[in-house]
């Protein structure tokens, strides 16, 4: 497709053949992308090309999750999984592990004994344990860094009442943390959530991050992932949170970048992907291609979020967009088609890329 008939204008294509994300930030943070199946197995060769050539980073977008290398009690299957980290290293990329434990994507036997009551502390002590070294040992000093708690916490900032905090009380963070620790001690451990930029959460946040670290609990950095609004947050706010991070003595990734360009009333205000899965009706706005003033308002928020993140490079590790292209998005779900990332449907970079690559140009 040339680029005159995706709305792209040559100029654009022509910055992209000269500058690439990963060149432009090499002196400040990694750039990486989160892969699906088809991209780290080399079938969507659009995808790929954009991979090889943009990003220095990858996480997989659901190929070590739980439910999908630790389907069944004893049963693993690293076949994905093993492919994922063999593309990250055959294109000399930082590989990322996502995720150990979280609430989704994890089977419901990891929470029930054989008739289907739910174990206590010390069976599912034992099951975390089993899990984390299994995996984390596989790729003992291949991935380098482990998402190893995501989203522990609810909006008011407490912890979020899942299977795992209602059966082993509220270290099961802590012990999380110590086995993956134990498992690869050379891993970057992360905690990793979403709308840590509003205060409540935010505060919720500082005070885990405290308790682990007077534990002497391994944490590195903490993950922002960073799926955003156009209106939401602030550059304020992001820079705030990034901030009273930093200060805990942690560093800091956005892990999971996109901007979210439907408008809120359509049903889009949550990262949950239980809720996000649900279809809205009438929510597709831009399913004809996104307008060009809101393409512009996109390229704004791009670079706004971008210039935050070179200001505070010094304890940014990385920058990591959820998807390459918006074809592969995540949120083009609930009846909704989406623009959110930097490459439009056909791998082509939008202005939102031009205004990112110019933040690190100044
Ligand atoms: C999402 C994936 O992108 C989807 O393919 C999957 O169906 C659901 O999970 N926060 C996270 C990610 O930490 O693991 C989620 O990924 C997006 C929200």
């Amino acid at each position: 497709m040339s680029p005159a008939s995706t709305g792209v204008p040559t100029a654009l294509t022509n910055v992209h053949a000269q500058t690439t994300l990963k060149d432009a930030f090499k002196n400040d943070f990694l750039i990486g992308a989160a892969l699906n199946e088809a991209e780290f197995t080399g079938q969507n060769i659009t995808a790929v090309a954009l991979i090889k050539a943009q990003f220095n980073s990858i996480s997989p977008e659901n190929a070590l999750k739980w439910d999908s290398v630790h389907p069944k009690p004893g049963v693993f299957d690293f076949t994905a999984a093993d492919r994922y980290v063999k593309f990250g290293e055959r294109n000399g990329m930082f590989v990322v592990g996502h995720t150990l434990i979280w609430h989704n994507q994890t089977p419901k036997w990891v929470f029930q004994d054989k008739k289907g009551n739910p174990v206590g502390r010390r069976t599912l002590l034992k099951r975390m344990r089993e899990h984390i070294f299994t995996v984390v040992r596989r790729y003992k000093g291949r991935i380098k860094s482990w998402d190893v708690v995501n989203e522990a916490l609810t909006r008011d900032g407490t912890l979020r009442q899942s299977r795992w905090m209602e059966i082993m009380g509220e270290d099961y963070i802590a012990k999380a943390f110590e086995f993956a620790h134990e498992a690869d001690p050379e891993a970057e451990l992360y905690y990793n959530d979403f709308t840590l930029e509003k205060k409540m959460k935010r505060k919720g946040a500082i005070k885990l991050i405290k308790k682990l670290k007077a534990r002497g609990v391994p944490i590195t950095a903490v993950g922002l992932q960073g799926h955003l609004k156009m209106k939401w947050p602030t550059f304020a706010q992001e820079e705030a949170t990034i901030v009273d991070f930093a200060r805990l003595g942690v560093k800091v990734a956005i892990t999971e970048l996109d901007v979210d360009v439907v408008p809120a009333t359509q049903g889009n205000k949550t990262a949950d992907i239980k809720v996000n899965a649900k279809r809205v009706a009438g929510a597709d706005t831009y399913s004809n291609g996104l307008p060009d003033g809101v393409q512009r308002a996109l390229a704004k928020r791009y670079a706004g979020f971008f210039g935050v993140y070179l200001k505070h490079r010094d304890v940014i590790e990385r920058v990591t967009f959820w998807g390459v292209t918006d074809r592969g998005s995540w949120l083009n779900t609930r009846g909704r088609v989406n623009h959110p990332l930097l490459f439009n449907r056909y791998g082509k970079p939008k202005p939102a890329f031009t205004a990112v690559i110019q933040v690190a140009a100044k």
